[in-house]
């Protein structure tokens, strides 16, 4: 009866254990499955699933099933999710250094995101957020932002008195009020009933984000400014992410570097095919500016750089402006 127990006992611990060394990686994100960070990051559960079965267990959360970005960071701090990909805009409660992205007209294209985040400065800006728990770990493309209304927005002028919809950002708040509009920050979740609901007027976004979400549903008016961006840091709980096993975290590491590069590569047709879906669609109509045109806004919104040159760095703005030939 003793050695009974004590094999029962001996069980216990092996199948403890065994279950013990299991990793859960949960991944909240908060856009459709059909954008970049959708698709990079099913291509990490693929990866990592396919290299370390059983051992390793991906669960992919999308379109804020489980989190918004704001209710995101808080949860991976408290190791209630251990991976995320969050607009850059959206780390202003960590770090200063971040808001550099949101800088209207710094940027003219996506070529020139990734020239400034392959550069030393770029790189260094993985490690602004050490010391708050969150571990960056890659950056995330998106695409250019444009500008979307139920008035065509052509001048600037056109968008004083409108209420837009803007990430949580002090800069894309000083930007909308350079144009004497108002903006409200409100998750990416609610973005459409506001819309719908006319609650507010307009709202900036990726083509392959209006699609997805329907946005050009109830806008009647885009305009292709291509005036800032959308991309993400990839990032982590620090301690989980250390403390991943020796034979295991080198895997899962490569298994994310390649899924970054995956939705990287994929982010420029997925964002011009969700421009042709949304003219195809007739919803929206969809404004180009003539170079005159777009110098207005250029103008108009230039002097947020200088409102936010102190918390940012001037130097990393230099640096940015540089690789952007801006
Ligand atoms: C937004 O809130 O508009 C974007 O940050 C959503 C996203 O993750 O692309």
């Amino acid at each position: 009866m003793r050695s009974f127990v004590i094999a029962a006992m001996a069980t216990t611990m092996l199948t403890t254990a065994a279950t013990a060394a299991d990793i859960t990686i949960k991944f909240s994100h908060v856009t459709a499955e059909s954008t970049p960070k959708g698709q990079m990051a099913l291509k990490f559960e693929e990866l990592v699933e396919e290299r370390l079965p059983g051992r390793v267990d991906v669960e992919v959360f999308p379109s804020s099933q489980l989190y918004n970005d704001d209710a995101s960071l808080p949860a991976l701090i408290f190791d209630d999710i251990q991976l995320v990909a969050v607009s850059l805009s959206k780390f202003k409660k960590y770090t200063p250094s971040l808001q550099l992205f949101d800088l209207p007209f710094l940027f003219p294209d996506m070529a020139a995101v990734d020239r400034f985040q392959a550069s030393p400065e770029g790189q260094e800006l993985l490690d602004s957020l050490d010391g708050t728990g969150i571990v960056g770990l890659g950056y995330l493309h998106n695409g250019m932002k444009q500008l979307s209304a139920n008035t065509p927005l052509i001048e600037p002028d056109d968008a004083d008195g409108l209420k837009f919809r803007i990430q949580a950002s002090d800069v894309l708040a000083a930007q909308f009020e350079a144009l004497g509009g108002t903006p409200l920050k409100k998750p990416f979740s609610e973005v459409f009933v506001l819309l719908q609901t006319k609650a507010i007027d307009g709202q900036e976004n990726t083509w392959s984000n209006i699609y997805s979400k329907k946005f050009h549903e109830v806008q009647e008016h885009i305009t292709v400014t291509n005036h800032g961006v959308i991309d993400y840091l990839v990032a982590s709980n620090e301690e989980f992410w250390n403390g991943m096993p020796d034979d295991v975290k080198p895997v899962v590491e490569e298994a994310l570097q390649e899924a970054i590069g995956y939705g990287n590569a994929l982010a420029q047709s997925i964002d011009d095919e969700g421009r042709v879906n949304v003219e195809a669609s007739g919803y929206s109509t969809v404004h180009e500016l003539t170079p005159e045109q777009r110098a207005l806004w250029v103008e108009a919104m230039r002097p947020v750089w200088a409102q936010f040159e102190d918390e940012i760095g001037p130097e990393l703005i230099a640096a940015a402006a540089q690789s952007s030939g801006s």
